[in-house]
């Protein structure tokens, strides 16, 4: 059987992390492009060369080409501007929906059969200008941001209850923008509500709510919170290893349950619109939204940033972006 050809678009921060992540799991063989010379190519050889120390043999090949990319199985996109300290993922609209739309010509004609992972932000809007452009099949057109904010939000609770995160499941929905939704009362420790333990810690059912919110809001925060760390660039460690995850579960036909940033054809009263859901991930690419139980606050908060990410939406028709 021949390996999965992953395509990289953009051989930034998160392109680079992504494709070590690739290798180091085996995951296929990547084609790394930018539109900066020599740039992927000096990224893919520096990857490349930790291949006899890290015990992958899978290929990292950087190119200016898009045809390079013919045949790619998954394209994961992360093409485009970072935030800088003070601004919202909101105020790159208009300089990646360009940057996305030609990304968006180019896949549709060099790997047209591709799954496509899209990070480049403000993310929701750039899925939706993607599919629009490219015309792909929706299941095939998704965006990471939920794997990274539970990630964060399930941090946050383990550092917090002083217990390995590795049993903390949580989930974040809804856009990824400071809208977004940690979900409170279905958060857990191996089935524990972590509400009960915080409960526990603090023996004050006043107390363990405000420490909740205290972590809803850093997770809603967290994005910016890096970016106002590193005073260049934002986050790129954690958003790769979560489309790693992502693409894993695509090529390995996991059908993992993971936040998905997936198309909504009438889930949760909404209608052609993409937005974070748990959503099974398999070899075709999203294969079901799963609709799941929200509480009455949940279910507004989810409402309003549906709202949000609408009014991007429209913002981009406005500007004749999309
Ligand atoms: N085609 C391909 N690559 C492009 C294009 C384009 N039209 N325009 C820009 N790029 C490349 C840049 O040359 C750069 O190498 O995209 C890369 C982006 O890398 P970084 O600036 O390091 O940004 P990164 O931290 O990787 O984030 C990328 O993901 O999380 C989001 O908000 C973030 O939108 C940003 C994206």
């Amino acid at each position: 059987m021949s390996r999965p050809k992953i395509a990289i678009i953009g051989a930034g921060q998160i392109g680079t992390v992504i494709s070590h992540l690739i290798a180091l799991r085996h995951l296929g063989n990547v084609i790394l492009y930018d539109i900066v010379k020599d740039l992927p190519q000096g990224k893919a050889l520096d990857v490349q060369e930790a291949s006899r120390i890290d015990g992958f043999d899978v290929s990292i090949q950087g190119t200016n080409t898009y045809e390079d990319i013919q045949g790619a199985d998954l394209v994961i996109v992360t093409a485009g501007v970072p935030r800088k300290p003070g601004m919202s993922r909101d105020d790159l609209l208009t300089v990646n929906s360009k940057i996305i739309r030609s990304v968006a010509e180019n896949i549709r004609q060099y790997a047209p059969e591709a799954i496509v992972i899209l990070i480049s932000n403000p993310l929701d809007a750039m899925v939706m200008l993607f599919q629009k452009v490219s015309e792909f099949p929706v299941n095939r057109v998704m965006g990471q941001a939920g794997v990274l904010d539970s990630s964060r939000f399930c941090t946050f609770i383990a550092q917090e209850l002083s217990i390995s995160v590795k049993d903390v499941n949580a989930m974040v929905l809804g856009g990824h923008g400071d809208s977004m939704v940690p979900l409170v009362y279905s958060a857990n420790v191996h089935g524990v509500p972590v509400m009960d333990l915080l409960i526990q810690k603090y023996g004050d059912e006043n107390k363990a709510q405000h420490m909740m919110q205290t972590m809803v809001e850093r997770t809603r925060m967290a994005g910016g919170e890096i970016v106002g760390l590193l005073k260049s660039g934002s986050a790129f460690y954690s958003p790769a290893s979560a489309a790693v995850a992502m693409a894993e579960s695509i090529l390995r036909d996991e059908h993992r349950l993971l936040p998905v940033c997936a198309y909504l054809q009438g889930e949760y009263g909404l209608h052609d619109l993409y937005m974070g859901v748990p959503a099974v991930l398999a070899q075709s690419g999203v294969i079901k939204v799963v609709e799941i139980q929200l509480s009455p606050d949940e279910k507004n908060a989810f409402q309003s940033s549906a709202l949000q990410v609408k009014s991007l939406i429209t913002n981009m028709q406005k500007l004749n972006l999309l």
